[in-house]
């Protein structure tokens, strides 16, 4: 694995919630596992004027609380490598300063002329501020040599957070955008999911075994569930929440993630190109389902008032009569030869009964039931869960002769609990992801094109022809159920149920 080259990670959007939270934790614990090159520091960008040492003190208590086994000296070592510089990044006024601040920086500490810049900031704000990096040449990739290290080019590279686009002629709109200022392959659009241990453990189970893939098809697997549940409602989001709902801020981003690891082909290697080609093929089998065949593929809904919040619709800062789901059931169908007829249901939600993202895999039961005359009820058919988070598990059901005289069958359990078999802590997700961005790789990063094709799947859902989806949406589940009846009856139609337990 190449090591991650030193560089300036110019973090716009510095005073938000994701660099507190997120961002500078993460880096935090990056530097004090060597992740990080020893060189590389932190410029914030943001418009409050704040010195060095205030953002720095700022910083302190959320990387305590938000990392508590970090080691309060290895904060004291990182915290003089991050910087401040005040400005809008979106006017043409703060780029002089940041030139300046960037070269001092380079010279001081050896980046080599290295920048990746992190868009945290308001997606509205992306393409006038990629226009003003253009207008401003921070760009120099490929133009310009190293002055410090000769023979080596410096880069410089962007990480676009989610959501990328508003739909799909935005998506493209700013994938336009990037691509005049930046080369596809200084594009990083991020996605935590990507990040999390057990959806890239999803490539090592599926092809580093013999045993799954000849089974995983529409041959032997009936349906797969896709579950990210929360309990927590929209808090204090509502401005950038009402505007986005469930379909833009989960499906289109992570749920599409997730079905594209369990959905893709083998890729012919381990490499950046071959698994995202991969992935932008499943992603553009998925077929758009016609405005009269949606309410057949879609359950929106809308929690009602609970012990804790009123109902969403009620909420102060929603729109009045609001429409926006903060719940969503899909069924996608893909037109390709591994998966024809084998549907996906994807579905997420706020304020749901548990808080949980997983994976089910529903097997077709054995081919003829030798059993018939001594069971009750047909075999229900294997079954793998492949909990996401926040257990780190898979699980594989199957059914087991009970011990006795009499021949009967029980369903029973294997599992794999990643914490327990490999004695692991989870990590910020965010942390290797940034650094694999100063690795120059972009295997975890989503291509334009996958990012297009998504955004196409999900438009129908979205658009005008949803409104029947959307019709009775107010208050039609209770804070702490499973969501709206219409996610039941999505698959009740098709003879199945979700995995609620
Ligand atoms: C974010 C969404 O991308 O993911 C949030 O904007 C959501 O609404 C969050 O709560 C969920 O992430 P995780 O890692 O907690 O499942």
């Amino acid at each position: 694995m190449a090591a991650a080259d030193p560089c300036v990670l110019v973090i716009l959007g510095a005073s938000g919630d994701l660099a507190k939270r997120k961002l500078i934790p993460a880096m935090a614990e990056m530097a004090h596992q060597r992740l990080l090159h020893p060189d590389t520091v932190i410029l914030g960008v943001s418009r409050t004027p704040k010195s060095d040492q205030e953002w720095r003190a700022e910083l302190a208590p959320w990387v305590a609380r938000q990392s508590p086994e970090l080691p309060p000296d290895a904060w004291t070592a990182f915290a003089p490598r991050i910087f401040y510089l005040a400005g809008d990044a979106a006017s043409a006024d703060p780029y002089p300063r940041l030139q300046a601040r960037l070269a001092e920086l380079a010279a001081a500490h050896r980046t080599r002329g290295n920048v990746l810049i992190y868009m945290s900031v308001a997606p509205e704000l992306y393409e006038p501020i990629v226009a003003q990096i253009d207008a401003a040449g921070l760009v120099t990739e490929g133009r310009r040599w190293c002055s410090i290290d000769p023979g080596q080019r410096s880069w410089q590279r962007i990480i676009v957070e989610k959501p990328f686009g508003f739909d799909d002629a935005s998506a493209a709109s700013l994938n336009r955008a990037l691509g005049r200022v930046f080369d596809e392959d200084a594009i990083y659009r991020i996605d935590h999911y990507l990040g999390k241990e057990v959806v890239q453990s999803l490539l090592a189970f599926r092809f580093g075994n013999a045993i799954f893939e000849p089974v995983w098809n529409h041959q032997y697997i009936d349906h797969v569930q896709i579950t990210a549940a929360e309990t927590v409602g929209v808090g204090q989001r509502m401005a950038f929440y009402d505007a986005t709902g469930a379909i833009r801020d989960m499906i289109q981003s992570h749920l599409m993630q997730i079905l594209a690891f369990v959905a893709m082909e083998p890729p012919n290697s381990y490499a950046a190109e071959h698994i995202r080609q991969e992935k932008i093929k499943v992603v553009d089998a998925i077929r758009v389902p016609r405005p009269e065949e949606l309410h057949l593929h879609g359950a929106l809904g809308q929690y009602a008032a609970g012990p804790e919040e009123g109902a969403y619709h009620q909420l102060p800062g929603a729109a009045a009569d609001t429409r926006t789901e903060t719940f969503a059931a899909l069924k996608l169908v893909m037109d390709n030869w591994r998966w024809a007829g084998t549907p996906f249901y994807l579905r997420t939600g706020k304020r749901l009964a548990a808080k949980r993202t997983e994976i089910v895999v529903q097997f077709r039961p054995p081919a003829a039931n030798l059993f018939r005359s001594l069971l009750p009820a047909p075999l229900p058919g294997n079954r793998m869960i492949i909990d996401v988070a926040p257990r780190e598990r898979f699980s594989l059901r199957f059914e087991a002769k009970v011990p006795g005289g009499t021949f009967r069958l029980a369903p029973v359990e294997m599992e794999m609990d990643y914490r327990e078999q490999f004695k692991s802590t989870p990590v910020e997700a965010y942390g290797p992801l940034i650094v694999d961005a100063m690795r120059g790789d972009q295997t975890l990063y989503k291509h334009r094109l996958e990012v297009e094709s998504a955004w196409r799947a999900v438009m129908p859902f979205l658009g005008p022809e949803s409104q029947p989806l959307r019709a009775s949406i107010h208050a039609n589940y209770a804070p702490g159920s499973w969501g709206p009846a219409s996610a039941v009856e999505l698959l009740a139609r098709d003879g199945r149920a979700w995995h609620d337990d």
